[in-house]
């Protein structure tokens, strides 16, 4: 019997619905893989920020970094600025813990419908890999005459020779790895963004000469918007910057069918702390407290959770169990069409697990 010592920050929203729900899963995964599971809660989020005046405690990352792995729902509380909950929570994980690669899979599985006409189950299948520590999110800046009518803000993004080479070189061993196209399609906007993303252009240069079994293309992030809408089936691995990794990422969630099914992986390939696993969706203010969420991007990152801990059997079995819910088309939440609870969606997972 193999256990894992898992933080769970379920924070806000329907982050109280699909972690709970992930969880039941992950149970009846782990009794048929011979796993076990020390779930140790962490009640921080938009209530332990009206409690004690901060979103998590001075030490954080001290108390998370002894886990194996770390499991989070959504962040965010509508009577509380995004930029507060967000930087007091969820982003200084991805930085102090130098989860640098963020992966975030696309797949149109069978069952779903793109809203792009005539896709067939498997035709889209990409991963976007998003720089998860600097670029634009470094919160490098400050306000001069705040508060004033002629205020001025200063923000600058931060891109380092180091850091954009890690995440490319982590995008063309995924595409390696992949049972794809052998693809990697790095995104800039190096025609206007003349320092930064040229410092990114010449690192992926650089990197790719090292994968000549890869084919690469280099597109800026307005095209690549434009042909993930054109030309989704085409992509395999998508390399970009923290902003333009998170824009695209909505835009291939939904042309592969909802956000609800959109997975996330905020990893540190270097395994010196624990990585992270979240769906891509929010807290989502307008559903939460219904029960109607959809588990299943929470449920498709636990998968991803077992796979980085090498618990593979366990991780393939919760994904293939999803695959099969969906494919049967009878169980499923309303961002699917359905009327189906997050209750009911989790009951039909689990029934499908081998
Ligand atoms: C995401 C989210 C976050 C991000 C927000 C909540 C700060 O949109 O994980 O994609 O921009 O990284
Ligand atoms: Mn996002």
């Amino acid at each position: 019997m193999k256990t894992f010592t898992i933080a769970v920050i379920a924070g806000d929203g329907i982050g109280q619905e699909v972690i709970p729900a992930t969880i039941e899963l992950l149970e009846a995964a782990g009794a048929r893989h011979n796993i076990s599971f020390d779930w140790r809660y962490f009640d921080w989020g938009g209530d332990y920020y009206f409690k004690h005046g901060a979103m998590v405690p001075a030490n954080a990352l001290e108390l998370l970094a002894p886990h194996d792995a770390i499991l989070l729902g959504a962040v965010g509380h509508t009577s509380i600025p995004d930029n507060v909950t967000l930087n007091g929570l969820l982003l200084p994980i991805r930085r102090g813990f130098d989860q640098y690669a963020n992966v975030r899979p696309a797949v149109l599985f069978e069952g779903v419908d793109s809203p792009l006409r005539g896709y067939k189950a498997g035709e889209i299948d990409m991963v976007v890999v998003r720089e998860n520590t600097e670029g634009e999110y470094a919160q490098i800046g400050g306000f001069l005459y705040q508060h004033q009518p002629d205020e001025v803000a200063v923000q600058s993004s931060v891109f380092t020779r180091r850091g954009c080479e890690r995440v490319i070189r982590h995008a063309f061993e995924l595409a390696r790895a992949r049972n794809g196209k052998k693809r990697v399609a790095s995104i800039t906007k190096s025609n206007a963004q003349g320092y930064s993303m040229v410092l990114w252009d010449r690192a992926f240069d650089a990197v790719s000469k090292e994968y000549p079994d890869i084919k690469t293309e280099q597109l800026l992030v307005d095209a690549a918007a434009m042909n993930f809408v054109r030309r989704p089936a085409s992509f395999d691995v998508v390399v970009g910057s923290n902003l333009f990794g998170d824009i695209l990422s909505d835009l291939s969630a939904i042309v592969t069918g909802s956000i609800g099914l959109a997975a996330s992986a905020n990893l540190d390939p270097a395994r010196r702390f624990p990585s992270m696993f979240e769906p891509v969706h929010g807290t989502a203010p307008d559903i939460a407290g219904k029960g109607i969420a959809n588990p299943m991007a929470t449920m498709f990152s636990a998968a991803m959770m077992l796979e980085h801990l090498q618990a593979r059997e366990a991780g393939q079995a919760i994904d293939a169990a999803l695959r099969a819910t969906l494919a049967a088309r009878d169980v499923r939440t309303a961002d699917l069409g359905g009327t189906s609870s997050t209750a009911d969606v989790t009951q039909a997972v689990i029934r499908n697990l081998r």
